[in-house]
């Protein structure tokens, strides 16, 4: 691999541990713990993971011996920035507690297991990963591990290769299939531990023992010096409209964390529109009233954030897009016989009054998108709804409506972007370098101690590093039971962004005033190397979170 001269010099970064994990460590337990809600079920379905103590680690001056062990790795979903750090941090755990540990590392994710696709993780290629972005030392896949097929397949892979816990770095529901793993690896004594990391950049793995998750704050940060340099490039022409979608799949986090760091004249907060029980027209309104207002003075320019979740969050679009799902797939051979000029009217003429109304309304391109592009399920793909478009179109039609009428007298000319892939592999920020290093670091101490079914949890990050607290939460203690495709399921709850939090409280007092003016932030690229306040500065929305 050819490394470029920055990739060179962060090799020799040394992530900060807490003092916690620096010497040898004593494990501290708490009192029992519970789901956060669903008790009883929840119990019933983990009877041999639930209700374990939460474990914080303490330093303790004697040193332990630990015999070898080996473990799996697996990174699970979408890459998000310090992957390679839990796994060095990982790989450094084991071999501290026995020189003689060996790592494995499962190839393209939890497919790898089952599927017995494998690497030994040695020194020579952990050293060529550390402080890198990407999940490319062993790749990522989306591969559900759900059945008993799957486990016991799993199982025969780990038996052979003699290992004794599994380390399963991914999202709400990668770790959720942790947690039925570790419960049935318990039950039918395996002797596999399962530990999971929480990992995606979307931010909406965290609670109250998470504060967040891996890679959100690297991705945050390349975003926001994205939007920071529209904006410069934005205040220097003035003549466009830039509306730019930020990836983070249903939850805001990401589009609020990065109004937060760059002053936008717009955020739309998906969670906002859905307790407002906005309409499309409504969004569509508001957008253009700031676009008029900062019109009358002059400024024909301006920025607007819009989460990738936007459309899902709007009551009377999520109705139109399920009677679209039950229209088309009941009907699906008729709908294809209709020639593509006519299928437009045809299902406007099959849906409800109040979906058809806004299904006309639609752009034609818009339309087509939500008739065309369906997942395996035969629903309609959400995240490649553009969204970006559909916004500057309905606002262009608006604007022109209030022209003729007089309201409006600006000229509107848009720009679209969709930031997601940008930033997912980017080289992790000293924070995430640093918090994944300590995750993986986590992982292997819980592994030391016989721990399962539980995920590893770094806290305090707002302090030094030296400062954060770390240990282990049961995984059953964030479940509840939702429904998922027609059933019942234990699940993580997915953390959206609480209306009611410092951080959304704070961006709705000054978006006013962001609106009208031009107040934009430049945040400028992540600096791996200078002072600590331009280096380590964890998210906006984590600072504010802790009351920092
Ligand atoms: P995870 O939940 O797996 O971390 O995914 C993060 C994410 O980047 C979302 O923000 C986005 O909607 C999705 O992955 C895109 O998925 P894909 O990589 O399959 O295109």
């Amino acid at each position: 691999m050819t490394k470029s001269a920055l990739q060179i010099a962060r090799a020799t970064y040394k992530p900060k541990l807490p003092k916690a994990l620096k010497g040898s460590v004593q494990v501290s337990e708490g009192v029992a713990t519970q789901s956060v809600a669903d008790q009883e079920a929840i119990k019933k379905l983990f009877p041999n993971t639930y209700g374990v103590p939460l474990i914080q680690f303490i330093e303790t001056g004697q040193s332990k011996d630990f015999p070898a062990v080996n473990v799996g790795v697996i990174l699970s979903g979408g890459q998000a920035p310090g992957g390679h750090n839990v796994i060095s941090g990982l790989f450094d755990g084991i071999k501290r507690l026995n020189k003689n540990s060996k790592l494995y590392g499962f190839i393209l994710g939890p497919g790898g297991l089952v599927d017995h696709n494998y690497i030994e993780l040695t020194s020579d290629i952990i050293d060529e990963y550390r402080n890198t972005g990407g999940f490319d030392i062993i790749g990522s896949g989306r591969t559900k591990l759900e059945t008993t097929e799957q486990f016991e397949k799993g199982y025969e892979i780990l038996k052979e290769l003699g290992i004794k816990a599994l380390v399963i770095i991914g999202g709400d529901d990668s770790n959720t299939n942790a947690c039925v793993l570790a419960e049935y690896y318990a039950a039918k004594k395996y002797g596999v531990q399962v530990i999971g990391c929480p990992k995606t950049i979307d931010g909406d793995l965290k609670n109250e023992m998470i504060e967040t998750s891996f890679g959100f704050d690297t991705a945050c940060k390349v975003y926001s010096e994205l939007i920071g340099n529209i904006q410069r490039d934005c205040n220097s022409a003035r003549k466009y409209w830039h509306f730019i979608k930020l990836m983070g799949r249903s939850a805001s986090h990401i589009a609020l964390e990065c109004a937060l760091q760059t002053q936008p004249n717009i955020c739309i907060v998906s969670e906002e529109v859905e307790a407002k029980n906005m309409s499309l027209n409504d969004v569509v309104i508001g957008i253009a009233q700031v676009v008029a207002n900062r019109a009358a003075k002059g400024d024909n320019f301006g920025t607007i954030l819009i989460p990738e979740g936007l459309v899902e969050f709007i009551p009377a679009m999520r109705r139109l897009i399920s009677e679209l799902n039950d229209l088309l797939v009941a009907n699906a051979n008729e709908f294809a016989a209709i020639d593509k000029a006519n299928q437009r009217g045809h299902i406007i003429s099959k849906l409800s009054k109040e979906s058809a109304d806004i299904y006309a309304s639609l752009p034609e391109g818009v339309a087509r998108q939500l008739t065309l592009d369906r997942d395996p399920h035969g629903n309609v793909q959400v995240s490649l709804i553009e969204t970006e478009k559909l916004l500057s179109e309905m606002v262009a039609g608006k604007l022109a409506q209030w022209k003729k009428e007089g309201k409006y007298k600006g000229k509107f000319s848009a720009q679209h972007h969709f930031f997601g892939y940008e930033g997912r592999c980017a080289a992790p920020s000293n924070y995430d370098a640093d918090y994944c290093y300590s995750l993986g670091y986590t992982a292997s101490v819980l592994i030391a101690n016989g721990k399962t079914g539980y995920m590893s949890s770094v806290r305090n990050t707002t302090a030094p590093a030296e400062e954060w607290i770390a240990g282990g939460v049961p995984i059953t203690m964030m479940m509840n039971m939702e429904r998922r495709h027609g059933e019942m399921k234990p699940v993580i709850q997915k953390a959206l962004v609480k209306l009611e939090g410092a951080p959304f409280k704070t961006f709705a007092a000054k978006r006013d005033a962001w609106a009208i003016d031009t107040e934009y932030i430049y945040p400028g690229p992540i600096q791996y190397f200078g002072p600590s306040e331009v280096c380590d500065q964890p998210t906006k929305t984590l600072q504010l979170e802790q009351g920092k």
